[in-house]
């Protein structure tokens, strides 16, 4: 049986922890393929909130396998820390698998991001300052070290050593840093090896055994489509692919492998960091949606910058992920408000764009052309059913099918594993 990926079509935070969680119900196994503890996914259960990094969704689940792929980029302690605390909550850590082909996040990636950040001053990107780009840069310039080194200390100092050198040359010479210590790294990386190593195991094996034995497959995305390295906003991006084609990739299966792509999308977007963002709501608007959507960010605590739907951005993702199904989430955050904007288009030096535009450029400028639709001013954080929701919260639903020609399969209506309501039958 074919598996189904997962991922966000806005910039992240759409709530793909919650929607994973509740689809990891039925799922054997949920595999994260890119990113790493950039990511920030929230769970609540019961009243009880998990906030997740790098430790697939799926680990709520005793029946369900967590799979960390060769695509994504480990801090080794943080990894650490969060099975721990994992445990200590009482939740079974012991299947999880970590693929010996991922790469490391080292002291030097978090180093460098911090300075990088530093100097581009007010072009700053706004990361979130984990190592992700410099683990990511060093992986493609094939300087990186990965989490089967952490087995073999001789290979693990040889490449450390290697890459050490370049790494301090940049950190005093360049940045006016002080040089990192080998002996040190290896020491602290070899503890890390130690607590790992249970884990580590045949990630891709195990990801394509499951599929050939018609057990059921989630690939968790983080991030989003529009943060993507190839297809975002750049350089106002993140360095991995979180589209759907990027699961293959970094997870080792192929195209057929995927049948059912499942796109998140908030029923309003945020965006965290710099970078362009033509929906964003005017200060009033974007401060009552923090407020009622409690946005601030679960990696870095930024409160995250507010605006309205964005359906150029959202057929962009339909069509790059080619979408089979879109789960709406906070809808029952935009209950406040009398009237809801929807970018239905941009405007660029008098031409109309409907289509997401093909330079960077016309993007950045771009001004929103929106329609405005009616409100519902009730709560709806109880319906659990279509007809539970008031005329107007399912007409919005049915403008954004109509606007991404993809089905709406379910609107999640508070944070809880429960607040959802079933829109379409999908697959
Ligand atoms: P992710 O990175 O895509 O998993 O999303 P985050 O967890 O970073 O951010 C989503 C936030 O919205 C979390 O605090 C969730 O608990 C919360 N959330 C998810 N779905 C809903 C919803 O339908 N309504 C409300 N009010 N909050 C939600
Ligand atoms: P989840 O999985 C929202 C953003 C950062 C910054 C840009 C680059 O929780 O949706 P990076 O540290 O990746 O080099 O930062 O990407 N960013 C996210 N924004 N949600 C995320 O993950 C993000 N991961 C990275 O804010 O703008
Ligand atoms: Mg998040």
């Amino acid at each position: 049986m074919p598996g189904t990926a997962l991922v966000g079509i806005q910039w992240g935070d759409e709530g793909k922890g919650k929607v994973t969680d509740l689809l990891a119900e039925h799922t054997d196994m949920v595999v994260r393929y890119q990113g790493g503890n950039n990511a920030g996914h929230t769970i609540v259960v019961n009243g009880d909130k998990y906030a997740l990094h790098l430790v697939p969704t799926g680990v709520l689940y005793a029946h369900c396998t967590p799979v960390i792929g060769p695509g994504v980029v480990v801090d080794p302690s943080v990894l650490i820390d969060e099975v721990e605390s994992l445990e200590g909550r009482g939740v079974d850590t012991s299947k999880l698998v970590l693929s010996g082909n991922a790469h490391l996040i080292m002291p030097y990636h978090l180093e460098l991001d911090r300075v990088q950040e530093r100097r581009l001053g007010r072009n700053n990107l706004g990361t979130t300052k984990k190592g992700i780009g410099p683990a990511y840069a060093d992986k493609a310039s094939r300087i990186g070290l990965r989490v089967e080194d952490l087995l073999d200390r001789k290979i693990f100092s040889e490449k450390l050593r290697v890459a050490i050198k370049e790494k301090n040359l940049l950190l005093t010479r360049v940045y006016g840093r002080l040089p990192v210590d080998a002996a040190s790294i290896e020491q602290e990386y070899f503890a890390y090896g130690e607590k790992l190593a249970p884990y580590i195991g045949d990630a891709v094996g195990m990801v394509q055994r499951a599929l050939d034995q018609g057990r059921s497959v989630l690939f968790e995305g983080a991030q989003a489509t529009m943060l993507d390295l190839d297809h975002g906003t750049y350089p106002f991006v993140t360095s991995s692919n979180p589209v759907a084609g990027g699961a293959c990739a970094g997870a080792g299966v192929g195209p057929g492998d995927i049948s059912r792509v499942i796109g998140i999308s908030k029923a309003y977007c945020t965006r965290v960091g710099s970078g362009p963002f033509p929906s964003e709501a005017d200060p009033a608007d974007s401060e009552e949606l923090v407020e009622a959507g409690a946005e601030y960010g679960t990696t870095t605590g930024r409160k995250r910058r507010c605006g309205w739907f964005d359906a150029v951005a959202a057929r962009y993702a339909a069509r790059l992920n080619t979408l089979t199904e879109v789960v709406v989430t906070k809808l029952d955050v935009l209950s406040r408000f009398e009237s809801l904007k929807v970018c239905i288009a941009y405007e660029y030096e008098g031409d109309r764009f409907d289509r997401f535009p093909p330079n960077q450029t016309i993007f950045n400028r771009a001004r929103p052309v929106y329609e405005e639709l009616p409100g519902w001013t009730q709560e709806i954080s109880h319906a659990r059913k279509l007809d539970d929701l008031p005329k107007e919260a399912r007409s919005y639903l049915e403008t954004i099918e109509e606007l991404m020609t993809t089905p709406v399969s379910w609107a999640s209506v508070g944070p809880g594993r429960d607040e959802v309501v079933r829109i379409s039958e999908g697959d």
